[in-house]
């Protein structure tokens, strides 16, 4: 009897390990439309602070894909959205693709 409730036990605590970890894998995923996913999550979070117009005035401060993406994550900073990185780079490419095109 001791034995088989400790197995019992022991598979409720692998079940448990192996569906924690399914979880973490699905918040990893890998974003299968970024630019669609930048434009809903740029909709969401970015228009606090400016517009659109901001992106495409005379003497805008990005120059580089790569300052790009370091002002993102300046902005996004600032508001501290819990984004992953996968989120951050899906926004550079939808702002990249509709504004910026380096
Ligand atoms: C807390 C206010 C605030 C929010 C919210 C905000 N920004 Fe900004 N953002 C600014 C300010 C201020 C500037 C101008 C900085 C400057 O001129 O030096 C700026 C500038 C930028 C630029 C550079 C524009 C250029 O001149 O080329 C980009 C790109 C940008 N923001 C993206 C975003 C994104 C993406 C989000 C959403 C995550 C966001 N911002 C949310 C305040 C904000």
């Amino acid at each position: 009897m001791k034995f088989f409730s400790k197995r019992i036990l022991n598979s409720i605590m692998f079940l448990s390990t192996v569906s924690f970890s399914a979880i973490c894998l699905a918040d990893g995923e890998d974003i299968a439309d970024p630019i669609a996913y930048g434009e809903q999550a740029h909709k969401t979070h970015c228009y606090k602070c400016h517009s659109d117009d901001i992106y495409t005035r005379e003497n805008r401060i990005v120059k580089s894909i790569d300052a790009l993406s370091k002002q993102v994550d300046r902005c996004k900073d600032n508001i501290g959205i819990p984004w992953f990185d996968e989120d951050a780079d899906a926004v550079v490419q939808f702002l990249n693709k509709k504004y910026y095109r380096f």
